[in-house]
């Protein structure tokens, strides 16, 4: 699968163990916008450019991590077609999948652990979209 992945220097860290766990499984390709530091970096930067690929619909998922998620979901959320969820455990990122069909996963560098970004990556790949009732509400979005 094709993902492409951002963040700020908040969301750095996690952003690097993100890739390259996603990148061990040898079934994603995964283009990495940056931050490449830790140094200081305005987040809608990131978001900007991820959302815009996402609208356009040059990549199928995108995951965007600063300190909070807040700032990234704000941003990217205002594209259309892009369907971020700020998501903090196992529940809410599938829901984001099954009744969202969310195409931006959005999580806080510091408001959770490595172990559960990891699953929650995961998660947010393999789960498809319910469709039915659910397809009516997102077209009920715009
Ligand atoms: C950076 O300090 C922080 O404000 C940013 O990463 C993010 O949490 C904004 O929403």
């Amino acid at each position: 699968m094709d993902i492409i992945i951002g963040s700020d220097h908040a969301g750095y860290d996690l952003k690097e163990e993100c890739k390259t766990f996603l990148q061990r499984s040898g079934e994603n390709e995964v283009t990495d916008i940056g931050v490449f530091s830790r140094e200081s970096f305005d987040y809608p930067k990131i978001a900007h450019t991820v959302a815009e690929k996402i609208s356009k619909g040059n990549f199928r998922y995108g995951i965007l991590i600063c300190g909070t998620g807040l700032g990234m979901s704000i941003v990217a959320n205002r594209y259309k077609g892009v369907r971020a969820a700020l998501c903090y455990n196992l529940y809410t990122t599938r829901m984001s999948r099954l009744h969202n069909d969310a195409n931006i996963l959005v999580m806080g560098g510091r408001t959770i652990g490595v172990g559960i970004a990891l699953e929650m990556a995961e998660l947010f790949l393999k789960t498809r979209f319910e469709g039915g009732r659910h397809k009516k509400r997102l077209d009920l979005i715009d």
